[in-house]
């Protein structure tokens, strides 16, 4: 199989170590409008690969079968659409998009696509996050949880790469950055969602970003579960997210960065491959929802995250929005 990458930024070696650990895949071109960056990469992976400065260009001269896009959010439905229309299936990097309107132009593309979309939520891939939900099952569901993000980012990280901090590129700040991994995990394990209602603040880099660096969230479930939800970016270091599951029958589930722990008592969870590039806190789930979505083009079965699950933290997180800019809780669609 043929495959090609776009954005060749902080993320993208995560995406290229793990295509080029997949025997059957070939990694023939790759795309960023800095060409340092693409020749860079190629020279790190793939040598014989062709670089491109224009992402349509690429796709139209070496006709790849999937094309991962890790781009800043605003180009991310454009370029979903763009590879769609030309039958080619999409690895996305989150968030899907910035908006509902840019949701639903995907989910067409997609519908009259011989090509198919896989959404890189990595994190739902953790030993500790498969376990919590086979727990919470076990223990009846969950009626009720808790979930914090408290990460740092100071305002270097913003001022670096133009497009972070602006709503008309980055779509919103910390919540649609950073925290929708953890909001994502979060619905993962309290269901679908009904409503929410949600402050933003930006406590910290006032004057440095446009967008939030500070939300809470109380979002209730179809359930009757419900989840309190706070993010921050304005925080003094890079703390492991923290997860409380408060299941119907009385028992507690507390993951603690990778550490689960039931009724406040360690418990065992299979580790995580560390060996991975990048941050720590992207985790180690790339290259295995990578060979994952490979696999699936192989076999024909189902993506393994498909657009539609993957536009629900989406959908909250802009609803979470509206809903601090109205004051107001917001039913979500
Ligand atoms: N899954 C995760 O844990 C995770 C972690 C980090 C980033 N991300 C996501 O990956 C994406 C990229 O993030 P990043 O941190 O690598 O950003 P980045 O700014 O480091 O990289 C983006 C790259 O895209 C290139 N680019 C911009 N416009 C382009 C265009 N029109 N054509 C081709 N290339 C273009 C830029 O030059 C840059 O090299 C974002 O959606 C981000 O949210 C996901």
């Amino acid at each position: 199989m043929k495959t090609a990458l776009i954005g060749c930024g902080a993320i993208s070696g995560n995406h290229l170590t793990a295509i080029r650990a997949l025997p059957d895949v070939e990694l023939v071109a790759l795309c960023d409008v800095i060409p340092e960056r693409a020749e860079a990469a190629r020279n790190k992976y793939a040598p014989d690969a062709a670089v491109y400065a224009d992402y349509r260009k690429m796709l139209d001269e070496t006709k790849p079968d999937a094309v991962h896009i890790a781009t800043p959010h605003h180009l991310h439905a454009e370029m979903t659409c763009e590879a769609l229309a030309r039958g080619i299936n999409v690895f996305l990097e989150k968030p899907v998009c910035i908006s509902e309107e840019e949701i639903a132009r995907m989910t067409e593309a997609e519908k009259k696509s011989r090509g198919r979309v896989c959404v890189c939520f990595q994190n739902r891939l953790n030993h500790s996050v498969l376990l919590a939900k086979k727990l919470a099952g076990e223990f009846g569901g969950v009626g009720s949880a808790r979930a914090a993000v408290t990460w740092c980012r100071d305002a270097e990280y913003y001022r670096t790469d133009g497009w972070r901090g602006k709503a008309a590129t980055e779509g919103g700040g910390v919540l649609i950055n950073q925290a929708i991994h953890e909001l994502d995990l979060l619905i993962g394990y309290c269901g679908v969602p009904s409503t929410v209602s949600a402050k933003t603040a930006n406590h910290r880099h006032a004057g440095v970003i446009e967008v939030e660096d500070t939300a809470e969230l109380l979002i209730g479930f179809d359930s009757g579960a419900t989840a309190f939800f706070t993010a921050t970016t304005a925080f003094g270091c890079d703390a492991p997210n923290f997860d409380e599951l408060f299941c119907r029958n009385g028992r507690r589930i507390t993951l603690l960065g990778d550490a689960l722990y039931l009724d406040g008592v360690p418990y065992e969870v299979e580790a995580d491959d560390r060996a991975f590039p990048g941050k720590e806190c992207w985790g180690a789930g790339h290259v295995r929802l990578i060979r994952l979505f490979y696999e699936a083009l192989s076999s024909g079965s189902p993506m393994p995250i498909t657009l539609e699950s993957a536009a629900v933290p989406l959908c909250v997180l802009l609803a979470a929005y509206r809903s601090s800019e109205q004051g107001v809780p917001i039913k979500i669609k």
